[in-house]
């Protein structure tokens, strides 16, 4: 029944989520340029600061009870049972009592277990610490300005966000023209100190349990500013970053309202905070939450708050938008965001990148990966390499301009190479001109803070060896530029990649959107480079990172769900999948482990013909497929669920999910086989036919191959078998299958692999 998971977990949902998490040090660029040895060292450091905060514990109790009840006294009460202090005031952090029942208390791990056995709780577990991980992106996805809306429904949309905070100023958040909030709104505005609500911005939230999140909803960091303004953000003619993407910064729903809810500091997001944003935002009314937060690694659906908040969330219609998470680079199963009721969300680019030109003394000109305004106007200064402008560091942290390593007077009038990525800042605090950096993350730009060229390993080895090859040499760094990338939309190498750890039968990401170097609202006060001695401050800033693709996809979503105000979270998640482009498998090596369905579509999303939809029943059958006892299903579902021999024996690959997944044994031929249902929401007296994409390694028979539907509404079931010859370790075959009535196109990816998930003891028929 209980759950003392000591296991902490680092949030991260979003490259700049990362390079803040420590304030100091640029984490991803770290973990992804040093020796493991030094990753790994890393991780350490995180994981020991994460630590410091487990002393606050969430009891989670299920779902309310019916009827009178009052839940601080029964909190109360609960707590002096385990508590020897005679008053349990300062004990008592949080009760959870408006959308289920729970509180959040500092305990020992003694009382934890003591409470944790009491009658009434389903769960007590530490709250863990959980990270953040134009604007031509719309245009990018067709979805320009003159798309159709419905104004009037969409400014009854209320999107939810958890995050950072937003700054209530910034213009994508302004109100007018916008009437009083909607009529359903039951939500308040205690933004704290100097912090007005409007009618566009109705409402705000913030939360310090354990991690500190400042004294009010203001946003400080510029994550939560920035994922707002990309859901619900208002039309901002002539936004840009210094010049750069210059143009209209929008919204997916521009008419719409956004509830801010504040829980992460730059420590990092703790889960007491991120299900105290659940409790409230469920309760308030919003119509979908988007959540650019993640547990850094996989975790069991009853551990990870994010999946529990947003179980409750989907059992009121609500549905919750996540960031996949940034660990792409570290190998497949690396997606954070595992469960079947969230709307998994993957980065990938647009056309449009920027690059950072450097020109070699000997002519020769490459490009970097860097955002940056400044110019050397036409003038080649001397290069350096960090040993040899250091005076007391050794070869390997001069080499990398660690902090301190570099000597002012040598740098001066000069341009530094360092082998890290984050060696610009000491470069630059030491005075140098500009610098040279290395990146793993190509076709990626950062904001940096002075003139540096980010390059691929490659390049950056050509630049060392003209430098070891020439007397004097020199370089010149040229203004950053824009350029169309006709490749786009690619996934981002940072973009989490699948299949599911915790179930590999059900494919994660669910989508792609864009999440590479966005033009979004900031926050006034922060550094846009991150870099503390930056001292720039800007309206608009481009970041990249799941975090930013995340809410453009709940921007679908509001804006799906503005056609369609009815419609559960489990059609409109269908919508947003089943309509998705597909993306060239060429161009992604890691296909649908990457992309999920596809491309994000919004004009198609709110026509998709047919959807695959689950409700509470299904997941909780889900659940128990998987493996769950009853009291690990309760512990998510909050209620008296049970998993009777029946529920038990379902595969979850037979889970109504838009696309199609299975993991297979390795070194053996294999058939397959799915059961799905559609329901029509197109047109009455429609007929579809099924299409499968040719794969020569895979047979795919669908029966029946027509689905006739004389009414809306109407339901209609289809078996899939797949069948393949014997497939080696870590491998993954997939194609898919189409329902099209002549005007929508259903589609519905297909994949087979050898990927094993975590292993509960249960066998895989
Ligand atoms: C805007 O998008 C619609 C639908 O995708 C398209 O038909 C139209 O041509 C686009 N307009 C412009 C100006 O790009
Ligand atoms: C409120 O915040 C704004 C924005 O930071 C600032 O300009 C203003 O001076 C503040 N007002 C007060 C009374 O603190
Ligand atoms: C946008 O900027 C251009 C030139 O930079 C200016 O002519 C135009 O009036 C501006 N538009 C708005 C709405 O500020
Ligand atoms: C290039 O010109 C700009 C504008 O005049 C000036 O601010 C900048 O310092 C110059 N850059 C260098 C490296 O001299
Ligand atoms: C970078 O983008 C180019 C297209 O502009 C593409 O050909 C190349 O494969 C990309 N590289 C990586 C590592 O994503
Ligand atoms: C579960 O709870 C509901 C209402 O609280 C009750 O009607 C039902 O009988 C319970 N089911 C089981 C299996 O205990
Ligand atoms: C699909 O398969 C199940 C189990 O084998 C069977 O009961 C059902 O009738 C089949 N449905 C269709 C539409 O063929």
């Amino acid at each position: 029944m209980k759950s003392l998971s000591n296991s902490i977990e680092a949030l991260n949902c979003d490259v700049k989520g990362i390079l803040l998490f420590l304030g100091i040090s640029l984490i991803l660029m770290l973990s992804m340029s040093l020796p493991s040895g030094a990753a790994e060292e890393d991780r350490k450091a995180r994981q020991n600061l994460l630590y410091a905060f487990a002393e606050v514990f969430i009891a989670y109790l299920g779902s309310l009870p019916e009827g009178e009840y009052f839940p601080s006294s029964h909190h109360s009460s609960m707590l002096q049972a385990v508590l020897k202090q005679s008053s349990v005031a300062n004990y008592l952090i949080r009760s959870y009592s408006r959308s289920f029942n729970g509180f959040a208390a500092k305990l020992t791990n003694e009382e934890a277990n003591k409470l944790a056995s009491m009658k009434g709780v389903v769960s007590v577990f530490p709250s863990k610490v959980y990270h953040l991980q134009t604007t031509r992106s719309w245009d990018f996805m067709g979805f320009n300005k003159t798309a159709k809306r419905n104004r009037a429904v969409e400014s009854n949309v209320i999107v939810g966000v958890i995050d950072t905070g937003v700054w209530p100023e910034s213009e994508s958040f302004g109100d007018e023209g916008f009437g009083p909030p909607p009529k359903k709104w039951k939500g308040s505005c205690k933004g704290g100190q100097n912090f007005t609500c409007n009618n566009k911005l109705i409402g705000a939230q913030f939360y310090n349990l354990g991690i500190p999140v400042g004294d009010s909803v203001r946003d400080i960091i510029g994550h939560g500013s920035h994922t707002a303004s990309t859901a619900a953000g208002n039309n901002v003619e002539n936004a840009s970053f210094f010049g750069f993407a210059k143009g209209t910064a929008r919204g997916g729903v521009p008419s719409a309202r956004i509830a801010a809810y504040k829980v992460c500091g730059e420590l990092g997001c703790g889960s007491a905070e991120i299900l105290a944003a659940f409790d409230d935002a469920i309760a308030d009314g919003v119509d979908l939450i988007t959540i650019s937060i993640g547990p850094g690694f996989p975790s069991e659906f009853y551990e990870d708050t994010i999946a529990i908040g947003a179980f409750h969330a989907a059992e009121k219609g609500i549905l919750t938008v996540q960031a996949a998470g940034n660990s792409g680079t570290s190998g497949p199963q690396s997606v954070s965001s595992v469960a079947p009721w969230i709307l998994t969300v993957a980065a990938s680019s647009t056309d449009r990148r920027f690059i950072d030109k450097v020109v070699l003394g000997n002519g020769k000109t490459l490009n970097g990966f860097s955002i940056h305004p400044f110019s050397f106007n036409g003038t080649k200064f001397p290069l350096v390499y960090g040993i040899e402008v250091t005076s007391d560091c050794d070869e390997i942290s001069a080499g990398m301009c660690q902090i301190g390593c570099l000597k002012s007077s040598l740098v001066k009038g000069k341009l530094v190479l360092c082998d890290e990525f984050s060696g610009h800042e000491e470069a630059r605090d030491a005075g140098a001109l500009g610098s040279i950096v290395p990146t793993s993350l190509v076709n990626v730009s950062f904001v940096v803070p002075f003139p540096t060229s980010a390059l691929e390993n490659d390049d950056y080895g050509s630049v060392k060896s003209y430098l070891n090859s020439i007397e004097q040499p020199k370089a010149e760094i040229l203004k950053s530029e824009t350029i169309k990338d006709s490749a786009a939309p690619m996934v981002a190498p940072f973009s989490s990649r699948g299949p599911n750890f915790i179930v590999p039968d059900i494919l994660k990401p669910d989508i792609s959107a864009p999440g590479v170097d966005i033009l979004a609202a900031y926050s006034p006060v922060a550094s846009p480079s991150d870099t503390p001695t930056d001292e720039r401050r800007v309206k608009y800033s481009l970041i990249s990172g799941t975090s930013m693709a995340c809410p453009h996809a709940a921007g679908v979503a509001a804006y799906v769900k503005t056609f369609h105000p009815d419609w559960s979270p489990s059609a409109i998640k269908s919508a947003i999948m089943t309509t998705a482009l597909p993306m060239d498998r060429s161009n992604n090596p890691d296909r649908e482990f990457g992309y999920g369905s596809g491309h994000v579509n919004p004009v198609e999303a709110i026509n998709p013909g047919l959807v695959y939809e689950a409700v509470k029943g299904d997941y909780i059958r889900f659940l128990c497929s998987i493996g769950y006892d009853e009291g690990k299903v309760r512990q998510i579902t909050g209620d008296n669920s049970s998993c009777p021999e029946t529920f038990k024996n379902m595969l979850p690959r037979d889970f109504n999910y838009p696309s199609l997944t299975a993991e297979v044994p390795t070194g053996k031929s294999f058939t397959v086989g799915f059961h799905r249902t559609v329901t029509n929401v197109g047109v009455a007296g429609s007929t579809y036919k099924v299409k499968v994409s040719s794969n020569s390694k895979l047979r795919v028979k669908v029966i029946p191959e027509v689905l006739s539907f004389k009414s809306l509404k109407e339901k209609k079931s289809y078996n899939v078998t797949v069948t393949g010859k014997a497939l080696d370790g870590s491998s993954m075959l997939s194609t898919s299958l189409v329902w099209s009535d002549g005007t929508h196109s259903v589609r519905s990816p297909i994949v087979v692999h050898t990927f094993e998930g975590f292993d509960r003891g249960v066998s895989i028929p």
